[in-house]
């Protein structure tokens, strides 16, 4: 099984992302570390104690991480994600689990470091402030590590902004730090708004996960999808249904596995961190700011900055195959 650590921030589609981690018999979920992002750090917390409560694993250990940016104030998405974070069910139960008391950059890295080197995944679905405070801290998890799956960014679309993505927008230098530091190299894969796009929890998908028979638990994951899509209307005037972002972030650690196919492109990623593109994400070919480069950084306008690292973004996927992997892991969950 492959050694996974999720950083979330629960979020409709994190909760989404927590099953598929916490359940799919080829990950083996260590730990969860939770960060603002959706709602505050308290309820996103509680939040994902109550979903490992309904998934039935109460085991996984969750701590509490950054409860905002380093460098500004947290933004919430009450208008998505409701006032707790993932409204719109009364079926989701009590934590039968309290969050932990270890620091959540420490636990990381203990998890991290205990696993054999080259094989653990972390998979970022929040604001990326946890991580960069993980590799600032412990630059040793970064050699560490096999990959970095990240839900964040976008080429051609924005959601909090018309250019920008909301968890690299909430804290952008912080993404900036990820996507420049060279242990990074090759080791990160973006799931970015272009891509999740792509997979909307139709109605019809909807109806699947329902079934005809539907139990409480099925029900409450119903629940959580009709509010996401009632927002997403709402919002965004995405009619056909809302995009399931963060379990993409998942899937891609065991994609050979699932026999899940993407199409993947490399690149570098440059962050806007100031001004009215501010945290808008730039695909740049690698090393394209090559001619102005000295000692590992790159001269970009006026400003000198470090190089991005090599990237694989990914541009497609086989979405009837994703929705297939997502139903059985509903499936293993409900039979718990
Ligand atoms: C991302 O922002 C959050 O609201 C979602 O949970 C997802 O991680 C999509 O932009
Ligand atoms: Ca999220």
């Amino acid at each position: 099984r492959v050694p996974i650590w999720l950083d979330c921030d629960p979020g409709h589609d994190d909760a989404f992302a927590i099953l598929l981690a916490a359940t799919h018999p080829r990950l083996n979920l260590l730990g969860i570390s939770t960060v603002h992002g959706n709602s505050s750090l308290q309820k996103v917390t509680n939040n994902a104690l109550s979903l490992l409560t309904a998934y039935g694993c109460p085991d996984v250990p969750v701590f509490p991480g950054a409860r905002k940016p380093f460098m500004r104030p947290a933004v919430h998405a009450p208008d998505i994600h409701g006032k707790t974070g993932i409204d719109g069910t009364d079926l989701l139960p009590t934590p039968v689990s309290a969050a932990q008391t270890k620091n959540a950059a420490e636990a990381m890295r203990d998890a991290i470091m205990a696993t054999r080197r080259g094989t653990c995944a972390l998979v970022v679905t929040g604001t990326m402030t946890n991580a960069a405070l993980l590799f600032a801290a412990f630059p040793e998890t970064a050699e560490h590590i096999r990959c970095l799956s990240i839900m964040g960014g976008g080429f051609s679309v924005g959601n909090i902004t018309p250019v920008s993505e909301f968890n690299i927008y909430c804290d952008p230098e912080s993404a900036s730090s990820i996507f420049t530091l060279p242990a990074l190299n090759d080791k990160i894969l973006m799931i970015p708004l272009d891509l999740t796009h792509q997979v909307l929890a139709t109605p019809r998908v909807r109806t699947t996960i329902l079934t005809d028979a539907p139990t409480p638990f099925r029900q409450m994951l119903h629940d959580l999808l009709m509010f996401f899509a009632g927002t997403y209307a709402r919002v965004f005037g995405m009619t056909d249904g809302p995009p399931l972002h963060d379990p993409l972030a998942v899937a891609a650690v065991i994609a050979e596995e699932l026999s899940l196919e993407f199409d993947w492109e490399e690149g570098s990623v440059e962050v806007v961190l100031a001004g009215g593109e501010m945290g808008r994400t730039l695909l740049k070919p690698v090393g394209a700011a090559s001619e102005n480069a000295h000692e590992g950084r790159a001269v970009i306008g006026d400003e000198v900055r470090p190089r991005g690292v090599r990237v694989r973004v990914g541009r497609g996927v086989d979405v009837a195959r994703f929705w297939e992997v997502m139903v059985e892991a509903i499936g293993r969950a409900d039979s718990v």
